[in-house]
């Protein structure tokens, strides 16, 4: 999959799916020449070198015009006069510039970072370009690892700094990589979002110019997060060009893209340098996060389906004992803080016989922690409310057992935390614990270790409900790599867990979605998109995750009526219908429910569970829905690996008079194929072209209209869920 060209000295990877070539120039630059849908090897590409010059400019003895071409990794002042993708000093305040390159490594594995997570490839069958730069007057070295896999339209990137002399270096910016592209790109597609707000879509026109987005909370943010597509103006679902980025880190990142004037987009992903900078001394490396890359010429349904499948296979600790998810009840909306054996108990044994596989005890298990003023930080389990411990809840219930943590945070102001202790900025009464210190990442981990072993806890909740303010640790003497360091300590945390206990599930959180990143999910199983629970909200949040995040992926619960966010009132249907395109829960009182209600909820979860597998691990598609603010319909499906399942989900908020009816085309089927829909066949073209059909009739005084109510078109917030086979 990877060539290169001695001749012309052009690496070229390629897989049939995806081309990435770069040249080394007669200056040692490396310079990217194509990157996107894959061309034959055959090529030299050379012709793309031959651009007319740029006039008064940096002078190269190439005569290339290097404002038209895209360095692969470069950095302003040499043969650059372009935004850096990294910045170092020398100890004096020196620009340290003059990279060139050194030589070429072809790896048959995937590279795995020491410090931060990395995609991994279980088949063994991808291959890594490492291209090796050397600072001309410095033993400073630059590694650029790129990874490619079969068949996947996809790459990876990382960079490794390397300092191999006895010099002290200041990296004040350090990207993971830069991407150019050619072409008529011009929508640049992000999330932005708040607390019970997040993963709202933004869709942005690019002309010249530049778009960043970045986020400066240290712990997560619900602002940004760390995904971004660019596509041209036409691209739709199903067609156009789109390239679709996510960066496999959780503390503070950048993303930007830029359009030149000779219309050539340039993308960057990487650590925000805000506040940021990292002395890297002797004999040290400097990792930065890595950086997938996925291109999609079928529009966004093939970018989300290629990332659905990297998370499920190569990001993901996923394995096939915990490939789909058990159906779990969390007491979070069912009591919050007001939990104890007795309650939990009975709650799990009704919710055992109603189907649940799993209890998540969340916040208010620990000693003092009766309300969000106090407790945080001990790990204590409150014996007032638990005297018997809490093992006995997974005993008397016949569930597995799950418990909320938040490893990261602490009340006391006397603990080591970050800022200085007076007048620290307040956020939810608790303070970040300064993860930058080794020593106490490794204590706090002893202590959560100690209670995941004592109760016999089969998952956890990891949750993170502050940002970082008050930027000062005393562990650090340049402060500037604090955020850096503070991410270090959560992925040394994360590993720790894995390490000792291979088989706990990890649900990531952060005040509801503020660490849906590549990052978490290397660790993590799934990640709670939001605390809006309420079923209108979730359909376009979830919807919006589902563009990179795959549905096992994606924490969704049916919680109570009225939601406890919107006040809003909802069937139970409704409800579950939502939740099922995800990891299916509950998140209520269900002693609470009428004998209907728990009657529906033994079938919705049988429902789940024979179809889990089709839900969490086929072809997502959204069929209907806006990205930008709650509409009235939204629909969206999922088709199986092997084609012969097909399960739909679609909504209706509002009911409408006289309504025209929803014409829903599927997508993703056979043509030529018949599939069977409430004993009819219909052929997939039809489906596809013509597709389901939901009408409402005369809802003046009717017999039997009652029983319709809760059907899509017969009423408020109704939905209907069909799932069918292939049958030739
Ligand atoms: C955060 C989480 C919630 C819940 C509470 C507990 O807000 O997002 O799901 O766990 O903390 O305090």
């Amino acid at each position: 999959m990877i060539q290169y060209d001695e001749q012309n000295q052009i690496f070229h990877l390629n897989n049939g799916e995806i081309s990435y070539v770069i040249k080394i120039t007669q200056e040692l630059q490396l310079i990217d020449l194509y990157y996107g849908g894959a061309i034959d090897f055959e090529n030299d590409f050379m012709d793309l070198l031959n651009q007319s010059n740029t006039g008064f400019s940096l002078q190269h003895p190439s005569g290339i015009p290097y404002e038209k071409m895209s360095m692969t990794y470069g950095t302003f002042g040499k043969y650059s006069l372009n935004e850096e993708a990294f910045l170092v000093k020398d100890k004096e305040g020196r620009v340290i510039n003059d990279f060139i390159y050194s030589h070429y490594e072809i790896s048959n594995q995937k590279t795995i970072l020491t410090t931060l997570p990395s995609s991994y490839d279980n088949q063994k069958l991808s291959q890594t370009l490492i291209l090796y730069l050397k600072e001309r007057s410095n033993d400073l070295w630059i590694e650029l690892h790129i990874t490619i896999f079969p068949e996947k339209p996809l790459l990876t990137k990382h960079v490794q700094f390397k300092n191999k002399s006895s010099e002290i270096y200041t990296i004040d910016l350090a990207m993971s990589g830069v991407f150019s592209v050619d072409g008529e790109f011009d929508q640049v597609i992000a999330f932005n979002g708040a607390w019970i707000k997040e993963f709202t879509t933004v869709k942005n026109q690019l002309s010249n110019g530049k778009l960043s987005f970045s986020n400066y909370n240290g712990v997560s943010t619900h602002t940004y997060q760390p995904f971004l597509a660019l596509a041209e103006s036409s691209s739709r679902d199903n067609r156009g060009e789109v390239h679709g980025f996510a960066l496999m880190y959780s503390g503070n990142f950048k993303a930007s893209v830029e359009k030149n004037i000779y219309k050539q987009t340039k993308i960057q992903m990487g650590i925000n340098p805000f506040l940021t900078s990292w002395d890297l001394k002797s004999d040290s490396i400097f990792e930065t996060p890595e950086w997938i890359s996925v291109y999609s010429d079928e529009g966004f349904d093939k970018m989300t389906h290629v990332f659905h499948d990297f998370f499920l296979n190569n990001v993901m600790p996923c394995y096939e004992e915990n490939r789909l998810s058990d159906v779990l009840i969390n007491s979070w909306e069912a009591f919050y803080f007001n939990i104890d054996e007795e309650k939990l108990v009975e709650l799990g044994l009704e919710a055992k016989s109603l189907g649940v596989e799993v209890l998540l005890v969340d916040d208010g298990w620990f000693e003092n922690r009766n309300d969000d003023t106090d407790g945080l930080g001990s790990w204590v389990l409150d014996r007032k409310k638990f005297p018997n411990g809490l093992k006995v809840i997974k005993e008397k219930t016949g569930l597995k057992l799950g418990l909320w943590f938040e490893p990261e945070m602490t009340h006391l102001k006397t603990d080591r935390i970050i800022g200085k202790n007076f007048s620290l900025t307040p956020s939810r009464n608790q303070f970040v614990l300064d993860f930058t210190r080794e020593d106490l990442v490794d204590e706090v981990f002893e202590k959560v270790k100690k209670v995941i072993s004592d109760f016999e806890i089969d998952i956890i909740k990891w949750d993170a409900n502050r940002p970082i303010s008050d930027l000062f640790s005393e562990n650090l003497e340049n402060q500037g790599e604090l955020y850096h360091r503070y991410i270090l300590g959560v992925y040394r945390f994360a590993k720790k867990l894995r390490e000792h206990f291979p088989h706990l599930i990890i649900q990531s959180c952060s005040a509801g979605g503020g660490r849906a990143n590549a990052g978490m999910l290397s660790f993590a199983l799934s990640t709670w998109v939001s605390d809006n629970t309420d079923a209108c909200e979730r359909l376009r949040i979830q919807q919006a995750a589902a563009m990179f995040l795959p549905l096992r992926a994606i924490g969704s619960h049916v919680t109570a009526s009225p939601n406890h966010q919107m006040l809003r009132e909802t069937s139970f249907a409704f409800r579950s219908h939502v939740a099922l395109f995800g990891t299916y829960g509950f998140e209520l009182n269900i002693l609470q429910l009428s004998s209907e209600e728990k009657e529906a909820m033994v079938k919705a979860i049988s429902f789940f569970k024979r179809h889990r597998k089709l839900i969490q691990t086929g072809n997502y598609y959204k069929l209907k829905g806006n990205d930008l603010s709650t509409q009235d319909e939204y629909a969206h499906m999922v088709v199986s690996k092997d084609g012969r399942e097909v399960i739909v989900g679609v909504f209706q908020i509002a009911s409408k008079a006289n309504w025209e009816g929803m014409r829903l085309p599927l997508k993703g089927l056979e043509k030529k194929a018949g599939y069977e829909i409430h004993g009819k066949v219909y052929t997939g073209s039809y489906l596809m072209r013509i597709g389901l059909h939901f009408k409402q009739v005369f809802t003046g005084v009717q017999s039997d209209i009652h029983e319709k109510i809760g059907k899509i078109g017969f009423g408020d917030r109704t939905s209907e869920v069909i799932y069918f086979k292939k049958c030739y």
